[in-house]
C-alpha cells in the first residue's frame, strides 16, 4: 500500500501540474499545499448485494479534493454522470480512473469540472477499489487562478465543514454551489 501510495502521489502531482499548465499556470501550488500528510488513500470494499435494484455501494457524489486516482478490480459498478445520464465505467484493473474533484473546479474557475459518480453493487461478487485523494492542508485557501472568480475563496477546512454540515442537515452534499457569491 505504501508503494502504491507513493507512486500514485507523484502521478497525481504530475497530472495536476499538466492541467495547471494547460491553463497557462506553471503552478507550484499543488506541490506546496498537497503534502503526503494531507493526501490520503481510501480502500473501499463493496460486499455483494442480491437485491436487483441497483443498490448504491457509494451514493452519487463529487470528490472534495483536487484529483482522485482510482484503481478498481474487474467487478465493475462505477458509474459517472454524463449529459444527465449514468454511464457505466468499463472496469480495467490495468488502468487508473482519474477524477477531477471540487477543489480543481474552484481553482480552475470552472474550466475543469468535478464529475458526479457512484458505485452500484454487484449481486454476487465483492468489489474492491483503492482511491488516492490529492488534498491540501486544512489551512490552504482555494482561490481561482483567474479573475473574475466564479466562487468566493474558501479554506479547505471551511469546505469540509460545509460539506459535513449539509450532509447532516439535508442528507446530501451541496458542494461548490455553497460558495457562489
Ligand atoms: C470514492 C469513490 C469509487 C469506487 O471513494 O470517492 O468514488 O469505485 N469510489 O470505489
Ligand atoms: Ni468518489
Amino acid at each position: 500500500m505504501e508503494a502504491f501510495a507513493t507512486k500514485v502521489a507523484s502521478l497525481a502531482q504530475k497530472l495536476a501540474g499538466i492541467l495547471a499548465e494547460k491553463l497557462g499556470h506553471k503552478s507550484s501550488f499543488f506541490q506546496e499545499s498537497c503534502l503526503p500528510s494531507t493526501c490520503y488513500l481510501r480502500l473501499n470494499r463493496y460486499p455483494p448485494c442480491p437485491i436487483p435494484l441497483g443498490i448504491y455501494g457509494i451514493m452519487p457524489h463529487t470528490d472534495s479534493d483536487f484529483i482522485t486516482i482510482l484503481h478498481q478490480d474487474q467487478v465493475g459498478g462505477l458509474r459517472l454522470a454524463k449529459d444527465g445520464k449514468w454511464v457505466s465505467v468499463k472496469p480495467n484493473p490495468d488502468a487508473f480512473f482519474i477524477n477531477i474533484g471540487d477543489l480543481f473546479q474552484a481553482w480552475s474557475n470552472g474550466f475543469y469540472t468535478s464529475v458526479e459518480h457512484c458505485v452500484v453493487t454487484h449481486p454476487t461478487k465483492e468489489r474492491l477499489s483503492a482511491a488516492y485523494f490529492l488534498c491540501p492542508s486544512n489551512e490552504t485557501v482555494i482561490e481561482s487562478c483567474s479573475k473574475p472568480s466564479v466562487y468566493t475563496k474558501f479554506s479547505f477546512r471551511e469546505y469540509r465543514q460545509k460539506v459535513q454540515e449539509d450532509v447532516r442537515l439535508y442528507g446530501y452534499k451541496v458542494g461548490l454551489p455553497r460558495f457562489l457569491p
